[in-house]
């Protein structure tokens, strides 16, 4: 009988999935085994279960496909994380079911790409007797071991391009204007995206803000005759003193979700400095589509990488950048601390080198 793995997607999706995806059953099959996919995430793994095949022939083009074709989910009976850093304990008769609908399915191993959450419950059923790898996937780009998550360059190139086409659009109507994109509870979107696209301000959560600052260097620009602000703020970034801005009632078992700070931050902008200003929110339009080469070109070293693993049978591990190389790490490293931006760390310094503001 051929070895069996099986392979799921949990959490956010982001561009690149797919990709893994392909990987992994590319490198099964040339090691001579079959690969299973579980659908909507970890769910799939429960009564009534969710599977299918997965064949190599169906894996072209994958590459450049946005999405996962097997779905996912980051609510549902396997919650792990419901907020900053908490996390919830996985009843036990979920993981117990997980456990044997596994090994009733007779399989070698699995491989489980997720970001924090997933990774979180991997290891959860990692110590439950699960043969299993993990794969780092985020956009925010903020979990630790691993020096990037997939998912993030392409996150950063959707926000760089929003910020070249608002550059022009404010520049035509001397206004200012603020992007607000996603990232957490790190600001690694918003700081990556917020060099690369010329911005002006930069708000993250790593450093509250005062208005005073931020419309200080508005003020300074307008001397300087440039009669435009483009400002980059990070969903979780918030005002000193202040808390987050939440775009909704807290659900059961999720995390909050982040979202409207922009806007809040538009109107005490326009009010303070009596400039025009608009908002514009990026949102999902950052996880989906098609992964930059980057992503694509470290979703297909993951995804291999993850294979190997299995090879050699280093179960709770998860495949790492560590450049120029990949990595396995082990999966507690990974899991249950927030990567956040440095602030003595070089992308910090080269913006404020530029003359960017933080508005702290
Ligand atoms: O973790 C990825 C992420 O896109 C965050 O940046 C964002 O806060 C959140 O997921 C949005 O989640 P949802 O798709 O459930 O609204």
């Amino acid at each position: 009988m051929r070895e069996c793995i099986g392979i799921l997607t949990g959490g956010g999706d982001c561009p690149g999935l797919n990709a893994v995806i392909r990987a992994v059953v590319k490198s099964a099959t040339k090691r001579g085994w079959d690969t299973i996919g579980f659908l909507g995430g970890y769910e799939g793994l429960l009564e009534p279960m969710r599977h299918r095949p997965l064949d190599y022939r169906e894996m072209d083009a994958l590459l450049f496909v946005g999405g996962t074709i097997l779905g996912t989910s980051n609510k549902g009976r396997f919650a792990a994380k419901t907020g900053h850093g908490q996390v919830q304990q996985i009843p036990e008769e979920i993981l117990k079911e997980a456990k044997a609908n596994f090994h009733k399915l007779g399989l070698r191993a699995l491989v489980t790409v997720g970001g924090d959450g997933s990774l979180t419950i991997a290891q959860r059923l990692f110590e439950h007797g699960v043969p299993l790898v993990g794969v780092p996937k985020t956009i925010d780009n903020d979990l630790e071991a691993t020096a990037i998550t997939f998912g993030f360059d392409s996150a950063v190139a959707c926000a760089t391009d929003a910020l070249d086409r608002l550059r022009t659009t404010a520049q035509s109507h001397e206004r200012v204007i603020v992007l607000e994109v996603m990232g957490r509870y790190a600001g690694w979107i918003a700081a990556h995206a917020g060099i690369a696209g010329g911005g002006d301000v930069i708000l993250i959560p790593e450093i509250p803000f005062r208005y005073e600052s931020v419309c200080a260097r508005i003020a300074q620009r307008e001397r300087e005759g440039k009669r435009f602000t483009l400002i980059v703020v990070a969903e979780g970034a918030r005002e000193r003193g202040k808390d987050f801005v939440t775009s909704g009632p807290e659900e059961k078992q999720r995390e909050a979700r982040l979202g409207g700070i922009g806007a809040v931050v538009a109107d005490e902008v326009q009010k303070r400095t009596g400039k025009e200003t608009r908002v514009c929110v990026l949102g999902h339009l950052q996880r989906g589509g098609a992964p930059t080469t980057f992503d694509r070109l470290l979703c297909t070293r993951f995804g291999a990488r993850a294979v190997q693993l299995i090879a050699e049978e280093k179960y709770g591990y998860m495949v790492a950048l560590r450049p120029p190389d990949t990595v396995a790490v082990k999966l507690t490293e990974a899991i249950g601390r927030l990567r956040t931006v440095p602030l003595e760390g070089d992308i910090v310094q080269t913006a404020r080198a530029l003359g960017i503001s933080f508005g702290d």
